[in-house]
C-alpha cells in the first residue's frame, strides 16, 4: 500500500503562476480522473510530480509514503516508483527504442541485464499493445504518429510497472481500435500495488478505464472532487458549473 500526497503546491513556469494551492491524495488501488478545460494546469500538476526543471514548486509539498521528493531529481523520482505518460512525448534521436526501453529496465534494477535477457517480455508487451516490432527498432519516437507515440508511452509503463502511474491524455490521438487496446493494458495494471491519476477530456475513454475518484482544475486549484458522476455530469453539461463553484 503506497501513498502520495500533494499538499497545497504552487507552481510557477517562467515566473507565471501556474498552480494555486493544489491539494491531492492517491492510494494504491485508486484511479484519479482529472478534468479540467485546457491550460488550467493540468499538465503542469503531473509535470511538477514528476520533477520537469521548468516548472517551479514555490511552496506546498509532494510526499510518497510521507517522506517529501521535491528535492529529488526526476531520475530518483521515477526510481521511487514514479511514472509520467506524456501528453506530448519527446523524440530521442540516436537512440533506439529497445536501446531506451534497455536503459529503463536496468535503470531501475539492480541486476544490468541484456537486450536478449529483456526481449522476451518487451516483445510481449509490444505484442498486448498491438505495436508493430519494427517500431522498437526506430529511435525513440522520431517519426512515429501520434498514437505510435502513445503507445510507446503505454510500452514503457509497462516494463517499469511503477507505483504511481501519472498519465496524460493517452486516449488524445488514438483510433478506435488502439483506444481498445490501451485502455485494455491499463486495466491489467495490478491496483493491488499501483495507483493512476489519468488526465482525459473525454467521458469515452473514462468509461473504458473507470475511476475511483474524478478532480476538476481550473485556474490551478482542484475545485471539485468526487466519483464517476462528476465526469459524466462535464460531459453532458460542460465547464460552466465547475466554473461558477470556482467564482
Ligand atoms: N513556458 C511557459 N510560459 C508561460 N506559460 C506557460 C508556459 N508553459 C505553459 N504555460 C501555461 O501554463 C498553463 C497551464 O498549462 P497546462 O499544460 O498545465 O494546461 P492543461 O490543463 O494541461 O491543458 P490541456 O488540456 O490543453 O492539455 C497554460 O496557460 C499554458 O499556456
Ligand atoms: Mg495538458
Amino acid at each position: 500500500m503506497h501513498k502520495l500526497e500533494i499538499k497545497d503546491l504552487y507552481v510557477n513556469i517562467e515566473d507565471k503562476e501556474i498552480l494555486k494551492g493544489v491539494n491531492l491524495t492517491v492510494n494504491s488501488g485508486e484511479i484519479h480522473a482529472l478534468m479540467g478545460p485546457n491550460g488550467n494546469g493540468k499538465s503542469t500538476l503531473l509535470m511538477a510530480i514528476m520533477g520537469h526543471p521548468k516548472y517551479e514548486i514555490i511552496s506546498g509539498d509532494i510526499l510518497v509514503d510521507g517522506e517529501s521528493i521535491i528535492e529529488m531529481s526526476v531520475d530518483e523520482r521515477s526510481k521511487a516508483g514514479l511514472f509520467l505518460a506524456m501528453q506530448n512525448p519527446q523524440t530521442i534521436p540516436g537512440v533506439s527504442n529497445l536501446e531506451f526501453l534497455k536503459y529503463i529496465v536496468n535503470a531501475h534494477s539492480d541486476e544490468k541485464k541484456k537486450l536478449q535477457e529483456i526481449f522476451k517480455d518487451i516483445k510481449q508487451g509490444a505484442n498486448e499493445l498491438d505495436f508493430d516490432l519494427n517500431m522498437l527498432k526506430r529511435f525513440v519516437n522520431d517519426g512515429f504518429s501520434g498514437g505510435e507515440k502513445k503507445k510507446n508511452e503505454i510500452l514503457q509503463l509497462k516494463m517499469l510497472n511503477p507505483i504511481f502511474s501519472l498519465i496524460d491524455e493517452i486516449d488524445s490521438g488514438l483510433d478506435v481500435d488502439a483506444l481498445e487496446v490501451v485502455s485494455k493494458n491499463l486495466n491489467q495494471v495490478d491496483l493491488s500495488t499501483n495507483a493512476m491519476v489519468i488526465v482525459s477530456h473525454y467521458d469515452r475513454f473514462f468509461k473504458k478505464v473507470q475511476p475511483t475518484h474524478a478532480h476538476v482544475i481550473i485556474e490551478g486549484k482542484i475545485v471539485t472532487s468526487g466519483g464517476n458522476e462528476i465526469v459524466e455530469r462535464i460531459n453532458t453539461e460542460g465547464y460552466s458549473w465547475v466554473k461558477e463553484l470556482a467564482k
